[in-house]
């Protein structure tokens, strides 16, 4: 399959980054798009910063090849340990995923944020978690380091599983889901904490949206372009489906062709593929 340089690039340890991918599709029409999910190496969140760093430059330096516009680092992990460096290593505009702390905060009340242990253990998201807590002083910010939920999210999606055990006790007034993976399981989430829950998509997809339109990149009035009409559906309604599919379908599909603009990359490109097409409802 011919894939065309200059494209958006997505780039995380695994199926995380997915949520992201359908929040821009929402968004940004008319735009080729990148998935790189790195599940050979996933979970990035108990991996060393060498490690973690390593991973992300090769994967940015393939970008760098097929002459991206943009790139957005769908990871939280990875835009903690390396965002800043890599901003000053490529010329491409790159978005990450920070952890939607302040719209949490503002809420007031007790706001729990939950992220892997490289992202917990990052400067730049205690020096965001501190921040807020200075703008928000009527809300209390609690961090946890949520240790194997990502990997057992990447590990069980289409399999299902419980994943209440990774999560901790407490009543809070506010949760921040500060990894993308968790963006599968946030119906559980709400339900296992009965409190609002927060992520940070749709801010990624605003900002690439900005950045696109500003660089005069976005397509107009596309009116060949398919109508993709995605919705990301919860853990449980994927494994529903993925029940009745298999990844040879995915397979298939990916060697057909890809008319939805969407092009995966990678060793795990056929998981990914799969996993995406079991998110969007195609009208
Ligand atoms: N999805 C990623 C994040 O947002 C990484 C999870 C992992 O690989 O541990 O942090």
């Amino acid at each position: 399959m011919r894939i065309p340089k200059g494209g958006v690039g997505f780039f995380d340890s695994g199926i995380g980054g997915l949520t992201v991918l359908s929040e821009c599709q929402k968004l940004c029409k008319n735009q080729v798009f990148y998935y790189y999910g790195d599940h050979t190496h996933a979970p990035y969140g108990n991996k060393s910063r060498k490690q973690i760093r390593r991973y992300t430059l090769s994967v940015m330096k393939k970008f760098r090849r097929m002459k991206v516009k943009a790139v957005v680092l769908a990871c939280n992990t990875v835009t903690a340990v390396c965002a800043d460096e890599l901003r000053r290593k490529f010329s491409f505009p790159i978005i990450g995923a920070e952890p939607a702390v302040y719209p949490a905060a503002k809420t007031g009340g007790l706001v729990y944020v939950l992220a892997t242990k490289a992202t917990v253990q990052s400067e730049r998201f205690q020096n965001l978690c501190q921040r807020i807590a200075l703008l928000c002083p009527q809300s209390e910010i609690k961090t946890f380091a949520c240790e194997g939920l990502a990997g057992e999210i990447e590990k069980k999606m289409g399999k299902g599983g419980e994943y209440t055990r990774f999560l901790p006790s407490g009543s809070p007034d506010a949760v921040v889901l500060g990894c993308t993976h968790y963006i599968y399981i946030k119906e559980e989430i709400a339900r296992f904490y009965g409190c609002q829950i927060f992520d940070g998509n749709l801010g990624i997809a605003k900002r690439l949206n900005y950045v696109l339109s500003k660089n005069q990149f976005l397509a107009q009035n596309d009116k060949k372009s398919r109508n993709l009409r995605p919705h990301l559906t919860t853990l449980k309604k994927i494994n529903e489906k993925s029940n009745k599919r298999s990844l040879k379908m995915g397979k298939k599909q990916l060697q057909k062709g890809n008319n939805q603009k969407v092009f995966f990359l990678g060793k795990s490109r056929e998981r990914m593929h799969f996993t995406h097409e079991q998110m969007f409802v195609l009208d």
